[in-house]
């Protein structure tokens, strides 16, 4: 059984990502530090999957604990990196917390894969790389703009460093998933997206305000070159993101990787405005959601969506879930949170 060390793998996307490795027949080894997440989330695999992954509290940008984890396993056939900090607007207030946590991390551990003979790895990289592109939706090819917040500047240097690093080291061989913006949780309502403190993100809002915990959400900006004025993005599934984990590893493992280091694109192709979201989840949840439009958000890009014909031809990715079935998870995974926690 191939061992897979999954960094951050307590968190949002990792969790998911654990289910579809285990129900694809991997052993699952999960890092994270519990800075932006809680081990429940391990519980929670196993009720979904029966398996419950290796726990390490650990974190990836101290080098000696990565060289325990290392040592304990004797190195990984493969790893995906997803832990680093990810708040857009906290980045701006803590760039030096920001670099040193995600880059530290990344280095760390393509120096424990160089001096254990190689390996493989998919990074969790993210459409903030593209800025506010000049046309739509992005490819992999689209230039760079420059990054709107230091957060979005970890993401375009770590995928800088793996080029270059695996242009000299071969046998590391790396993809990159350009993620655009994952949503929902698993059907099961085991595992899903858990802010600490006040969300950042639209859809964890949006479900804090239908469930009560939130007066009102706060939709920002309709001024934008758009149909109803506020800002697009392409909203996905989380577990369609999950399944993209696997492919990507399965590419990595049969050698299709010529490249030594590539990139795709993880999104629908379709872009959906903030109002889009807010009717599609009235529908969805049969509630009528309380917003007001404000102002701007700093850092907000206008628009983005993304060409996804690289994953969909190369990887054999693409979506399988709606925009409305994915809401749905999200709001039944808030709506079962919250009974759980009232019960404790
Ligand atoms: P998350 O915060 O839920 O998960 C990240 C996990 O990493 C957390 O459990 C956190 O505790 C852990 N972590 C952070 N720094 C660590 C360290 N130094 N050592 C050990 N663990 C550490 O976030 P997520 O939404 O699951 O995101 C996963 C990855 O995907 C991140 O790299 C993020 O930047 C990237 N990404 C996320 C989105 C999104 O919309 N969620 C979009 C694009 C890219
Ligand atoms: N929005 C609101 N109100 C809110 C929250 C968000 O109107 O309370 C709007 C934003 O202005 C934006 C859209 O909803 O127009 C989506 O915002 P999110 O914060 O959910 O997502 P972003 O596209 O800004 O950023 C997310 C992640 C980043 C990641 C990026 C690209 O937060 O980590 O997607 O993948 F890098």
């Amino acid at each position: 059984m191939k061992t897979v060390l999954l960094t951050g793998g307590t968190g949002y996307i990792g969790s998911h990502t654990a289910v579809e490795l285990i129900n694809a027949g991997y052993k699952v080894v999960i890092v994270d530090n519990l800075t932006n997440s809680s081990i429940d989330s391990i519980e929670g695999i196993h009720k979904i999957t029966g398996v419950r992954p290796d726990f390490v509290k650990a974190d990836c940008s101290v080098c000696c604990e990565m060289e325990s984890l290392f040592k304990k396993y004797n190195g990984f056939h493969s790893i995906i990196h997803f832990a680093a900090l990810k708040a857009v607007g906290e980045s701006v207030e803590k760039p030096l917390e920001y670099y040193h946590n995600n880059l530290s991390s990344l280095i760390n551990l393509l120096q424990l894969m160089k001096k254990g003979g190689g390996g493989d790895l998919v990074f969790s990289s993210s459409c903030t790389v593209y800025g506010q592109p000049d046309s739509l939706p992005v490819t992999e090819k689209s230039p760079y703009k420059p990054a709107t917040s230091p957060y979005g500047n970890t993401k375009k240097i770590a995928e800088d460093i793996l080029r270059e690093t695996i242009n000299v080291n071969s046998s590391i061989k790396g993809i990159a998933l350009r993620y655009f913006n994952p949503i929902g949780a698993h059907s099961s309502a085991e595992i899903g997206e858990l802010p600490l403190g006040k969300p950042d993100n639209l859809i964890p809002f949006i479900t804090q305000t239908a469930v009560g915990i939130r007066e009102k959400l706060q939709i920002f900006g309709n001024d934008y070159d758009s149909a109803d004025g506020t800002a697009i993005r392409d909203y996905f599934h989380v577990v369609d993101l999950a399944k993209a984990h696997v492919l990507a590893l399965k590419r990595l493992e049969e050698n299709r990787n010529k490249a030594g280091f590539e990139v795709f694109n993880v999104g629908t192709g379709k872009g959906v405005t903030v109002l889009e979201i807010v009717k599609a989840f009235e529908k969805v949840s049969g509630l009528k959601l309380n917003y007001e439009i404000v102002g701007r958000r700093a850092g907000d890009i206008e628009k983005v969506w993304a060409d996804t014909t690289l994953a969909n031809t190369e990887l054999g990715w693409k979506t399988q879930s709606t925009l409305e079935e994915a809401l749905l998870t999200a709001w039944n995974w808030e709506k079962k949170l919250r009974e759980v926690k009232s019960e404790k």
